[in-house]
């Protein structure tokens, strides 16, 4: 038998993006799913048909998609986006591109002072730090939530995630930066720095000489120099950091908070989306649904695949009727593709029965403008 899609409650996301108490919408799911395409297609879908203010927090969007929402620059500040339609409906989409960086400093700024900033940003270690360190994308997609969602200026904020090999990692990685930050061991290491003592770096170094020998090389002393003021500059504001990151963290727990979860129908993506929903199970965050993206669904689906592929198959013996039994195959294809695609959907909805759900078809072509997100957007909605 033929899983159904219908095996799930539908998700409706109108009553989501309608919903007054509901503030955030966080879209996650593996990588390349349409997380960032879904974000933006909910947000202007939110302004457009249900009146709300609303921002859309994007993460590396494709430089066409940026255009279309008039976002030419990486400048860290919601932008309104200019024509679309909400005369009507009286909403205003605004969109953002978080640029990890000047998130990062923004957050130095404001738990130290100037010249302490000024010799943070000027350390190397920081420098690599802000802009490449696995997991700051993350910490600083989490954070820039957190501050747009102080401002109060919006009644809707949707939260696209980063392009993360896991979609664990958007939950995982402020959790593994505030180890790294929190590093007791990089401290007993470095001691030395801040208190003039004999150095725990030293005695670990003595007692492995071949460590030690390499350890001055490959790093040299300048570098240690450096690591050691970073770790105790960030020392001084980690408590700022951790507890924003748990504020946040919270916030997600909150009645105000829908995740929407994305999944191609594919076997990894769907792997990862039950992953996915089980921990937000385990952290009390609130599941919406899930997105089931890039579906693709024949256009005859009464038409089963091997009726339309015996037919080819008969046309061909008969002879003359080439471009019939072409369309036949294609379609038989189609079918069998759409089969596969609800049995990979299948084991989603077996393991999680409650968990609300749609699909969206695959378009022909890249979802790269305000029309384009319109689409996905009603498709999203089924209307
Ligand atoms: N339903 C769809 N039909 C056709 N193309 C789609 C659909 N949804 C998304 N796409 C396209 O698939 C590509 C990946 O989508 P998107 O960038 O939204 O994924 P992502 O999950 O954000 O990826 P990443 O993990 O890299 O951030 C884009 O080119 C987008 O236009
Ligand atoms: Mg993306």
């Amino acid at each position: 038998m033929v899983p159904s899609e219908d095996a799930a409650p539908q998700l409706d996301v109108d009553q989501i993006l309608a919903d007054p108490g509901v503030r955030i919408v966080v879209c996650c799911g593996a990588g390349g799913v349409g997380k960032t395409t879904t974000a933006a297609a909910l947000a202007l879908r939110a302004a457009e048909q249900h009146g709300r203010r609303t921002v859309v927090l994007t993460i590396d969007p494709a430089r066409r998609l940026a255009q279309s929402l008039g976002l030419t620059e990486l400048d860290n500040t919601p932008r309104q986006v200019k024509g679309i339609d909400v005369e009507a409906s009286g909403g205003e989409l605004h969109a953002m591109m978080l640029d990890m960086k000047r998130t990062f400093d923004d957050v130095v700024l404001q738990h130290t002072d100037p010249t302490k900033a000024a010799e943070i940003f000027a350390n190397p270690f920081y420098q690599a730090m802000s802009s490449t360190f696995a997991g700051t994308q993350e910490y600083m997609a989490m954070e820039k939530l957190g501050q747009l969602h102080a401002r109060g200026e919006w009644d809707l904020i949707v939260v696209d995630t980063p392009p993360s090999r896991s979609a664990l990692d958007f939950l995982d990685a402020p959790a593994r930066l505030s180890r790294f930050l929190d590093g007791r061991m990089l401290r007993l290491l470095l001691a030395p720095a801040r208190s003039g003592g004999r150095s725990m770096f030293n005695l670990v170094t003595a007692s492995f000489g071949m460590f030690s020998k390499v350890v001055q090389k490959v790093l040299g002393a300048q570098l240690l120099t450096d690591l050691s003021g970073f770790v105790a500059a960030l020392d001084s504001m980690f408590g700022g950091f951790r507890q924003r990151a748990e504020q946040t963290y919270r916030i997600l727990q909150a009645r105000e908070t829908a995740f929407v979860l994305v999944a191609a129908p594919e076997p990894d993506a769907v792997r990862e989306a039950a992953y996915f929903a089980s921990r937000l199970r385990e952290e009390k965050m609130p599941l919406a649904g899930l997105v089931l993206n890039r579906v693709h669904r024949p256009v005859v689906p009464q038409l089963d695949a091997e009726q339309s592929g015996a037919a080819a198959e008969r046309l061909a013996e008969l002879g003359g009727h080439e471009a019939t039994a072409d369309v036949l195959r294609a379609h038989a294809a189609l079918a069998r593709q759409a089969v596969r695609e609800q049995q990979v959907a299948a084991r989603f909805t077996e393991a999680f029965p409650a968990v609300p759900a749609v699909s969206v078809t695959a378009q022909p072509a890249d979802v790269h403008d305000v029309d384009g997100l319109r689409t996905i957007g009603a498709a999203i909605s089924r209307s």
